[in-house]
């Protein structure tokens, strides 16, 4: 069966720093990744990840609710930047807000996220930055890792495309676990999305299939 290879378009929705946007915009650079990110879009207007975006002349968007006065409003500003732009994927890179179900029932199976942990461990609303391996340290885990998701409904529950382990050594501190995970994450972000440019990707039920 032949398989049916896409430079797919995808947009990077941050709210941040965007190291990993940057990974996948290197990534697609780079020729190790049959794509390309078309559009940056974050809630905030300051972050990070706008400036990388600009730097390699990438459109970018500020969304934030404040800015309409519906929930219908904003997102139907999020999916005419999407139509806009023809993207194939949506990338939460370190996005801080839950998409509308409307969003996700029009780009189902097509919105991916990456978390600094191996869920359903350490996943959840107010889940995120040093705080995950704050409690990995807590509990006193061995290993953590890294999870790139299908998105859903609700924070971190989606299945999983990629996982991978990142040990865990006695002498960590969160920022030193933080920094031993991202390395991971830049590498496993652009992975997980080439599996989605070469139509290897087929979603059943709560299974990622990789063919
Ligand atoms: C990453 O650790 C990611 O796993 C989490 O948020 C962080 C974003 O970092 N969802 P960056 O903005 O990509 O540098």
């Amino acid at each position: 069966m032949e398989r049916e290879f896409k430079r797919i378009r995808i947009a990077v929705l941050a709210s941040g720093r965007g190291s990993n946007l940057a990974a996948i915009i290197e990534a697609a650079q780079s020729g190790k990744l049959d794509g390309e990110v078309v559009v940056v879009i974050s809630n905030k207007a300051d972050a990070g990840a706008l400036n990388i975006a600009r730097q390699y002349n990438i459109p970018t968007l500020h969304l934030s609710r404040e800015q309409f006065s519906t929930e219908e409003e904003f997102d139907t500003a999020f999916l005419r930047a999407f139509e806009k732009y023809q993207v194939d994927i949506i990338a939460l890179a370190g996005y801080m807000k839950k998409l509308s179900a409307k969003i996700v029932r029009a780009y189902k199976n097509k919105i991916l996220n990456i978390h600094p942990a191996l869920l359903p461990a350490f996943g959840g609303k107010g889940m995120y930055g040093l705080k995950v391996h704050q409690a990995v340290l807590d509990y006193g885990c061995k290993v953590t890792g890294v999870t790139v998701h299908i998105v859903d409904e609700e924070y971190d529950t989606g299945p999983p495309v990629l996982q991978e382990c990142v040990p865990v050594y006695p002498e960590d501190t969160p920022e030193s676990l933080a920094a031993r995970v991202l390395e991971v994450e830049h590498r496993l972000y652009p992975q997980a999305l080439q599996l989605f440019a070469e139509g290897r990707i087929e979603v059943q039920g709560r299974k990622v299939i990789v063919k």
